[in-house]
């Protein structure tokens, strides 16, 4: 059995096999804890947010892995490595089940690396791969983006880009104050309730020039047409090469192929988030085999006191 059958969904088109994960940003919402490790290492329960994501590429049938690292990778390499004194120690002990862990992420699937060189923006770094993709259409799974496993998503992509022969972007609902933090979509509603054809994308619009509450998140299903129009891009919001500014010349109708969203409603926590780190590691943390039940009845105890303490405060 190859590491990753275990992993795969069996019902997966031969379309898309290899996925693009970039990892080179710079992380600093979350200063100082991203000084000297990357933000997608940063453990989410017991596993850095990364692993989670490089799990669900093999979920869904990508068992080729491009990883794009920047500064401090080595760690991030480590990690999908062996580590063979450590898995020598724990088999003397008899340790399976942590040995098991430790064989974990190395097993997942075939993980390779390729450095971005300067963070230029998620267009450059997705531009970056093109010689390890050639030219199939391939998953993009941003590090730090993590879509919780209960509520698949990246499947659903890729069977929307068989049947249209589409590039496809996921998009979520988010409040109208929150757009101006993520690319934003305009958009035509098709048969299908989850499903919709982009007609424009704008990167972190203010509010008032939103064309919708649908926010970009961290996944694409891409044509191999996106390296000929990133390599045509010009710098845009931050001076970054933008993958939403690529992505837009496709919905203006100037490549091959349509763009389509598949609009998501599941669970998706953003770990480069302070906040929403919190949270994730809260809401996995009580559905933990292990921890779970410890965690849960932390937080109800510590809610009612937080209830009381907050009540006492009002009170004064
Ligand atoms: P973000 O915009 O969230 O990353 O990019 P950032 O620049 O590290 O964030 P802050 O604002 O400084 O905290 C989304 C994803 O794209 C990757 C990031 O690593 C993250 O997974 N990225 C971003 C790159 O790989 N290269 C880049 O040049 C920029």
């Amino acid at each position: 059995m190859s590491p990753t059958d275990a992993h795969t969904n069996a019902s997966r088109p031969e379309s898309v096999t290899k996925a693009v994960i970039p990892a080179a940003g710079l992380g600093t919402r979350f200063l100082p804890a991203t000084k000297a490790m990357p933000k997608e290492m940063l453990p989410i329960v017991d596993k850095p947010a990364i692993q989670y994501v490089v799990e669900e590429a093999a979920g869904a049938g990508l068992d080729d892995v491009l990883i794009i690292t920047g500064r401090n990778k080595d760690n991030l390499v480590n990690h999908f490595d062996s580590v063979p004194e450590l898995e020598y120690t724990l088999q003397r002990k008899g340790d399976e089940g942590k040995l098991g862990k430790v064989h974990g992420s190395s097993e997942l699937a075939e993980v390779h690396f390729l450095r971005q060189g300067q963070p230029l923006g998620l267009g450059h770094a997705v531009g970056r791969a093109r010689l390890h993709v050639g030219d199939e259409s391939f998953a993009v799974l941003l590090g730090d983006d993590l879509i919780d496993a209960r509520d698949p998503l990246l499947s659903r992509m890729i069977e929307v880009h068989d049947r249209e022969a589409a590039t496809v972007v996921a998009l979520m609902e988010v409040p109208a104050e929150s757009i101006h933090l993520y690319g934003c979509a305009a958009v035509q509603t098709t048969d299908e309730d989850d499903v919709v054809r982009i007609t424009a994308l704008v990167e972190k619009p203010d509010a008032a020039d939103a064309p919708s509450n649908l926010a970009v998140i961290g996944r694409y299903v891409l044509r191999p047409e996106i390296f000929d129009v990133i390599d045509e891009l010009e710098p845009g919001r931050g001076g970054e090469y933008q993958l939403t500014d690529a992505l837009n010349v496709l919905a203006a109708g100037l490549g091959d192929r349509p763009v389509y969203g598949v609009v998501f409603n599941g669970r998706r926590y953003d770990t480069g988030d302070r906040a929403d780190w919190i949270k994730a590691n809260l809401l996995l943390g009580v559905d933990h085999d292990e921890l779970g039940g410890e965690l849960t009845e932390w937080v109800l105890d510590f809610a009612d006191r937080l209830r009381a303490s907050v009540g006492d405060q009002t009170e004064r």
